[in-house]
């Protein structure tokens, strides 16, 4: 019976190399109407990144980096050496309740946070007004680099009175009420900083990717083929940092290969029918569909027969983290996946149900790298590219076993790219982002105001 509920899941789970391209190519069609108006279903918000940095940016700037799980307040010091950087930085939770909090409680949380960074670390020290890249990984219109209007809350942030008005006026609000002196030099979303902060580093690399709390990329555009700026008349070889906020692919449900959990997934979230693509694929989803998928055969009698549910019923209770340590246990045994059912679900499973959860994690695992593929080849195949090289950050990316090595299959099966000849360089790497968002972000600040000095 078991066997046959996998099988059953396999075929639900499943995404063929066929069904990546077709994904692929309309994914490619929606990545250009994004580019041609302003509030297509993918936005590719352009970001006034311009360009990559030379290597020999300099300077001390702050990092502030609201990302989906933490916050982190850096600073990078930039020195003359090219492509160096120190950094120093503190994490703070972001705390649960902050989530759907007030946007007094959010930007006074984020100030606080600041302040007892900049004390700690300058304490007694008169210090002149500091730059800061401010991380805000959500979308976001930005008519200027300092700026951004935001355009809805994802990864299940739910504050009202944000949405639709600038972030920066509140934010800094906040920090002078609390006298911390910072000018912000630029609001920056987490693929954009990842981008520039490895293409620093590594400068083959063409797409920031992260696979965390939620999954997103940016990549450089020429001004020139973004038909939406046409009335800017900017000069058409500028390069600017396109923010795709892809995980709004595919809101119309065309393409994606949807089943009735994630259907599930997207009824019950603050925001249904906005992120179809990331509630698919990104870190926050990924313990909910196989909590559903687990809770379904329980309620038709598969598994867990006669035990106490209580735990299992709760909705977001397994993180993706859950998934891939089950990756993680030797098949031979299963012991760990056993008593990690016991210790957090207080349920004990058979060894066949054992061994379902662990191809269970695997298929959505798998789906989700196959899936995050589709975005990557087709940011490729618009540009044209012959080599993909990603600098990639995030939960799922450096945490979810295979998931790197699934992705890249993926990316060559839809490419139809071999793998490389020993001793060529490969024309798939995917990268991790050291520190992606905090250099990004300071990086950017240094970008933009060399820019401004020099008058563009
Ligand atoms: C961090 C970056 O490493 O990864 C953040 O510094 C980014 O900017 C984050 O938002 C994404 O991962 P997660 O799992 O925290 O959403
Ligand atoms: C969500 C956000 C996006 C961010 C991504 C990764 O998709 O909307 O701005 O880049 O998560 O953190």
């Amino acid at each position: 019976d078991l066997v046959e509920q996998i099988k059953r899941l396999e075929e639900l789970f499943t995404v063929p190399t066929e069904k990546l391209k077709e994904i692929t190519n309309h994914f490619m069609g929606e990545l250009e109407k994004g580019l041609q108006k302003d509030g297509s279903t993918v936005p590719m918000n352009p970001t006034w990144c311009m360009g990559f940095p030379t290597g020999y940016e300099t300077g001390t700037y702050l990092a502030l980096d609201m990302g989906g799980t933490n916050l982190r307040v850096c600073e990078i010091n930039l020195p003359e050496e090219k492509g160096e950087f120190d950094i120093i930085q503190s994490k703070y939770r972001m705390p649960e309740e902050l989530k759907t909090a007030t946007a007094e409680e959010l930007w006074g949380y984020i100030a606080d946070c600041l302040q007892q960074f900049v004390e700690y670390h300058h304490e007694g020290e008169e210090l002149e007004e500091m730059p800061l890249g401010f991380t805000f990984s959500y979308p976001a219109t930005q008519d200027y680099v300092d700026h951004g209007v935001l355009q809805r809350w994802t990864k299940g942030f739910d504050i009202d009175g944000v949405e639709g008005h600038d972030v920066v006026p509140p934010f800094m609000a906040a920090l002078e009420e609390r006298g911390v002196p910072i000018v912000l030099a630029a609001l920056v979303n987490d693929t954009t900083g990842t981008l520039i902060a490895s293409a620093y580093t590594d400068t083959d690399v063409k797409i920031g990717c992260i696979f965390g709390t939620g999954c997103n990329a940016a990549y450089m555009e020429e001004c020139g083929k973004i038909p939406k700026l046409a009335h800017m008349n900017l000069p058409p070889d500028l390069p600017m940092a396109i923010n795709c906020e892809w995980g709004a692919f595919d809101n119309e449900h065309k393409v994606l290969p949807r089943t009735p959990y994630d259907v599930i997934i997207d009824k019950e979230s603050p925001r249904p029918g906005q992120q179809a693509f990331e509630k698919m694929i990104a870190g926050l989803y990924l313990g909910e569909i196989f909590r559903l998928v687990l809770l379904d055969l329980h309620d038709t009698g598969h598994i867990f027969e006669g035990q106490d549910m209580s735990k299992l019923k709760k909705p977001y209770s397994l993180d993706s983290s859950f998934l891939s340590a089950i990756e993680e246990d030797p098949f031979e045994n299963l012991q760990e996946t056993a008593d990690m059912f016991q210790n957090k679900l207080s349920i004990v499973p058979t060894r066949p149900e054992c061994e379902l959860t662990r191809r269970l994690s695997e298929l959505i695992g798998t789906r989700a790298a196959r899936l995050s593929s589709c975005g990557v080849a087709a940011i490729c195949k618009h540009k044209k590219w012959d080599t993909c090289h990603v600098g990639a950050d995030g939960s799922v990316f450096n945490k979810y076993t295979h998931f790197k090595a699934r992705g890249a299959q993926a990316l060559r099966e839809i490419l139809d790219w071999p793998k490389s000849k020993r001793g060529q360089p490969d024309p798939i790497e995917i990268l991790p982002a050291e520190d992606g968002s905090g250099v990004g972000a300071a990086l950017i600040a240094a970008l933009t105001l060399k820019r401004v000095e020099e008058g563009n």
